[in-house]
């Protein structure tokens, strides 16, 4: 029978591979484990199977300021998508044993503005399954002004904001988060570019009005803000 086949895709033209397993089986994490390293750049190509709308630069330096964190609490992320920044900060927080994950999206885009994706949930589920247990994450589906108010304040050590890009749509989010982020805790703001001129302007208002918070770093277009309030 395969010869058959075989035979009839010839003829039209067509020609059997055999795909070579890649380093993209189930299997690969739990080798990782038995080492008990995290390579990133192991990490990032098994987390490339994820569409994502953030760069591998920018993941891997989410990944590691979240890793590194030594003070205790849990982790935000506000605008999964359909999970790929999600599929590092779940890696961080996992390893370390450093908090629970709350992640916020209305898994749709941004209603009656240009980007409306469509409804992306099951994606997004299915791939956090592939990169370990969805189970293990707090989902929050629904508006992000919404969603905050589950998130206990002062119990954050990390924030990822990469949701509404709108000027009110980030004074919304980060206002909203500066209260749950702990003393010590850090904020990367994802998108400080030219591409985001609303964005930026937003951002940058709301650094100069910022008590007890030291503005950090831009890094690939990554904003960090640190929490120094009582340091
Ligand atoms: C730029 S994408 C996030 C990309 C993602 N970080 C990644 O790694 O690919 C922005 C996300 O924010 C979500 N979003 C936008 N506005 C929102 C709001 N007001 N509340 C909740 N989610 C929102 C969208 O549904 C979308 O998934």
């Amino acid at each position: 029978m395969k010869k058959v086949i075989k035979y009839i895709l010839n003829f039209l033209g067509f020609k059997i591979t055999r795909i070579q397993k890649t380093e993209h089986d189930e299997g690969f994490y739990s080798e990782l484990n038995k080492l008990n390293i995290v390579d990133i750049e192991k990490l990032t190509y098994f987390n490339s199977f994820i569409n994502g709308m953030i760069s591998d630069y920018q993941a891997k330096i989410i990944f590691v300021l979240c890793y590194f964190q030594t003070i205790k609490g849990d982790v935000l992320e506000i605008g999964s998508f359909k999970g790929k920044s999600t599929s590092y900060i779940f890696r961080a927080v996992k390893e370390t044993k450093n908090g629970s994950l709350y992640v916020i999206d209305n898994f749709k885009g941004i209603s009656g503005k240009e980007y409306l994706y469509g409804d992306f949930i099951n994606e997004f589920l299915q791939n956090m399954k592939k990169i370990g247990n969805n189970k293990e994450i707090n989902i929050l589906n629904g508006d992000s002004k919404k969603m905050l108010k589950k998130i206990k304040n002062d119990s954050l050590r990390f924030i990822y904001i990469d949701g509404d890009h709108s000027y009110e749509g980030i004074k919304k989010d980060l206002y909203g988060c500066l209260p749950k982020l702990k003393n010590g805790g850090i904020i990367v703001l994802d998108d400080y570019f030219d591409g985001f001129p609303d964005l930026v302007k937003s951002v940058n208002e709301i650094i100069g009005e910022l008590k007890n918070f030291s503005y950090l770093t831009f890094a690939h277009n990554l904003v960090i803000i640190k929490n120094i309030h009582n340091t």
